[in-house]
Formats: C-alpha cells, structure tokens, sequence
C-alpha cells in the first residue's frame, strides 16, 4: 500500500471532552462557528470535518475517549470520506502504535464474498511504527478471514494449505499427518474427525534458530462443530465455524513472532478436524485412546475440542518446550463466567499469570486467569476408563475443559491455556461484526517482554 507523505494529509486531532474548550480556541472563529452549529461536543466516535475558507477539508477533529485506545481512531476510520489522513498528534499518555493500530482494525471488511469498495481513507503511519503496525494489522486479519471463512471453504486440509502458505513467507517447516499416520500416532485426533468425509489432519509449523529457547503453541482447529451424534441445536450451531478460531489465533501469533523476530524457536502444533453426524462419528460410551497412551470414555460428543488438543499438547511436550501456550474456544461456560469481550486463561504457574494481565492491559487485549480447582478433577471420573471428556453437571464448565488439558501436560512444563470467544455479536468501534482476535496482542506481548532481545 502506497503511503503519501505526511505533508499531503489531512489531519487528524483527538479531542477529548477536558480538551475541547482548548482546541476551539486554536481556530478560526468561523470554525468555531461550525463546531457550534454542528453540535460537536466531543463526545467518542464523534467527528467533524473542518472546512478551511476555500470550502476544502482543513483538518477532522475527532472525540475520544482517553481510556480507550484502540476505539479513538478504530471508530471513525471507516465512515471518513476518502483521502489520505495523518494522526496530528499523540494525546499525553496514549500509546500511539495502539491509536494507529485501531484505525486498522476498524477499517477491517470481510470482502471474500462481497464485492465492495473499502471507503478509501488512508492513515499515514509514521515510520517508526509502520512496520508493526502494519505486522499486527495483518496478524489480526487473518484471524478474522480465516473465521469469517464458511467451513465448505475451509476443511481440514485447506487450513493445512493455509498454514503453509504462511510458513512460507517466513521461511518455516510446515509437515501435516493425517491419513493412516494420524490415525496411528493421534487417535484422538483422528476419532472426532473420522465422522467428517473431509478427514483430520495434524498440522506441524516449526520456525527458528537453534540457539534459541524453544516455545510451543497449540490451536483448536474444528472447523465445523455440529456437536456430533450430541448434536447442537441450530441457534447454538449458527455460529460454529468459529470453532478453529483457536487454530487461527496460534497462526497469528507464529505469524507475528516470524515476523517481528522474536528470539525464540517454536513449534506450533494445530488439531485440524470437523466434527460432523455420519455413520462414522464418534459415539457418546465409546472409549477412544489418546497419544499419551491414556484412555477417554465419551460421554458428550460435543466437548470434542479437548479431545482434539489433547493429542496436540501431547506432542508439544514430547518437544520439550520451555513454554506451551494453547488457543481454543473451547467452552461456552468461559463466555457465561466473564462474557464476549474478555477470555479467560489457565495456567500452571500462578507467577505466569500477573505478567501475562499485564501485558494484556498495555495491549488494550485484556485477558483473565481463571483457577485450576484441583478438586473438580472428581467431575472426570469415569467408570470405565482412565477419564471422561465431559463432566456429569455443567458447573465450572471452563475449569473442566481445562483440567482434563492439563493432565496432558508434563509438570514440569510451564503452560498457559486460552479459551477464547473468538467473535463479535455486532459492530463496534474497531470491531466489525464476525471473527474476532482475543488474547493474541496479550500473548504477543507478553512473549516480546519475557524473551526480549
Ligand atoms: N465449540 C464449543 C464451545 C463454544 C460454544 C465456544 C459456544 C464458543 C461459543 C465446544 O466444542 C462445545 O461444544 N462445548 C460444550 C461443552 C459441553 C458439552 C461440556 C459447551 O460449551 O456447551
Ligand atoms: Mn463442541
Ligand atoms: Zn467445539
């Protein structure tokens, strides 16, 4: 994308309510006069285009609200008339690669079936920040196309094709087992996905230098769930191509820390199924193995997304990996205890969990820990196996999900387990309706803090 120089650009001024009275002042008093007659109180996602004595467009203001980064600009950018734009400057106390980056998320459309014209206002970014800017934009993107895309266009293997395409710019090892492979060495993997005509896969990405330490990621990648022979009810349905959002958002962030060169080496490990009804899926009392060589007795078909990663985390941790973090939108009870907008994590190093608040606040991606009750483990008891993969009652439906993750991963390995929504019910400032990336610029940061160079 061509960025005009700065000089070329209408500018753009943030004005919050305790600021507005100075701003006016700076203007000509027939500006001010149009403020008047317009109303503009500065109130967020207000703004208001100042005409110069020509009738041209001299400058935009824009209310915001200092609290909230990412919608100051992510709230007008896609309703602005075409041009090119400069941010004129950075208010006190706002980081301005998030100002700049909430432009971009706004201006986010899904295009793949829809012929439509972007509105054609463009951000000049300053050149210090453009290459990050631009590299999160693009990682947050391909998250939301890769959810936004309808499951008949994109089965297993097209989110196989997917990774490899990425790795490809970056120079990573992209190797997928599926077949007779997959049903071999990941038998849980393949159980879900054997109902599917369109079969599993294990998708393997692995990028870096040898003298770095090594971290692995992990994504649920159903790219359809039905429930299964549980089958959901079509409300509930509606929604589920969402489900290899966590697949998406370990993509991502490979994505981010190929690009942005974080000195770390990584494995990412994608559990790629479709979870469909045929006279080949997966029964509820069937008893299926695992990788790790433990048994699960199915007592719900539709907590499939644990049953997948399982064998994901279990080869992670063949790796020897100093770190494991996994994506997955794996529960609804996660949305019930802390709704759309702020996923919970699991971890089994509580020093892990402030510094990964923390930098999801700095991020303005904020996440939460939530606990790993040791005594719930009783909820996945089974009868005839070593565990079942769905609790009898749905209390502490995400703690579950979570537990029954960990007892596929080594102690000795630090792990962070993300379960994310994935989604926007409707459109607001800087996030337009559809897939959504939660957690990811909170992990990313996160991980640049801990292995900086
Ligand atoms: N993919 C769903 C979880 C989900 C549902 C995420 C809605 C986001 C929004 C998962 O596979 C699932 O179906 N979970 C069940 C678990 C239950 C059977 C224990 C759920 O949450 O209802
Ligand atoms: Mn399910
Ligand atoms: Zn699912």
């Amino acid at each position: 994308m061509p960025y005009t120089t700065a000089e070329q650009c209408i500018n753009l001024f943030l004005v919050s309510a305790s600021t507005l009275d100075a701003q006016r002042e700076q203007l000509e008093p027939f500006q001010q006069q149009w403020l008047e007659h317009n109303a503009f109180d500065a109130s967020p996602g207000q703004f208001i285009n100042l005409p110069n004595a020509q009738g041209h467009i001299d400058a935009v203001l824009v209310g915001y609200d200092p609290n909230q980064v990412l919608t100051a600009l992510g709230a007008v950018s896609p309703a602005l008339a075409a041009g090119d734009y400069r941010l004129a400057a950075v208010p006190d106390g706002m980081d301005e690669k998030l100002l700049l980056l909430g432009w971009s998320l706004g201006q986010y459309r899904f295009e793949r079936y829809k012929s439509q014209a972007d509105n054609g206002a463009r951000l000049h970014l300053p050149e210090a920040l453009r290459d990050q800017v631009q590299s999160l934009q693009q990682a947050h993107f391909m998250v939301r196309d890769l959810i936004n895309t309808p499951p008949l266009d994109l089965s297993p293997s097209d989110l196989a094709q997917a990774c490899r395409d990425c790795g490809e710019l970056f120079g990573a090892q992209v190797n997928v087992v599926d077949g007779e492979a997959l049903e071999n060495d990941y038998p849980a993997i393949h159980a879900v996905g054997m109902g599917s005509d369109r079969g599993p896969c294990l998708i393997e990405l692995t990028w870096g230098k040898d003298e770095h330490p090594l971290i692995c990621l992990a994504g649920k990648g159903v790219i359809f769930d039905t429930g299964g022979l549980n089958l959901k009810g079509g409300d509930r349905m509606l929604h589920m191509k969402k489900d290899m959002g966590g697949s998406a958002h370990a993509l991502a962030l490979a994505r981010l820390i190929m690009e942005q060169q974080l000195p770390v080496r990584f494995k990412m490990y994608i559990a790629a199924v479709e979870n469909m009804v045929s006279g080949r899926s997966y029964r509820p009392s069937d008893v299926i193995n695992t990788r790790r060589g433990y048994t699960v007795e199915i007592t719900n078909t539709d907590a499939e997304g644990r049953v997948v990663l399982c064998d994901a985390l279990q080869r992670a941790c063949e790796s020897k990996p100093e770190l494991i973090i996994d994506f997955a939108t794996l529960t609804g009870a996660a949305r019930i205890a802390l709704g759309p907008d702020v996923p919970p994590f699991f971890t089994n190093r509580d020093e892990l969990s402030q510094a990964l608040m923390q930098a999801g606040n700095d991020s303005a991606d904020p996440v939460w820990p939530l606990p790993l009750v040791d005594g719930y483990e009783r909820y996945l008891h089974s009868h005839v196996a070593d565990m079942t993969n769905c609790a009898p009652s749905s209390f502490a439906g995400a703690i579950n999900a979570a537990l029954f993750l960990r007892r596929f991963v080594d102690e000795d390995i630090p792990w962070i387990h993300l379960d994310i929504y994935g989604w926007n019910n409707g459109s607001r400032a800087a996030r337009p309706r559809g897939g959504e990336a939660q957690g990811l610029r909170a992990v990313f940061q996160f991980l640049q803090q801990r292995y900086s160079a």
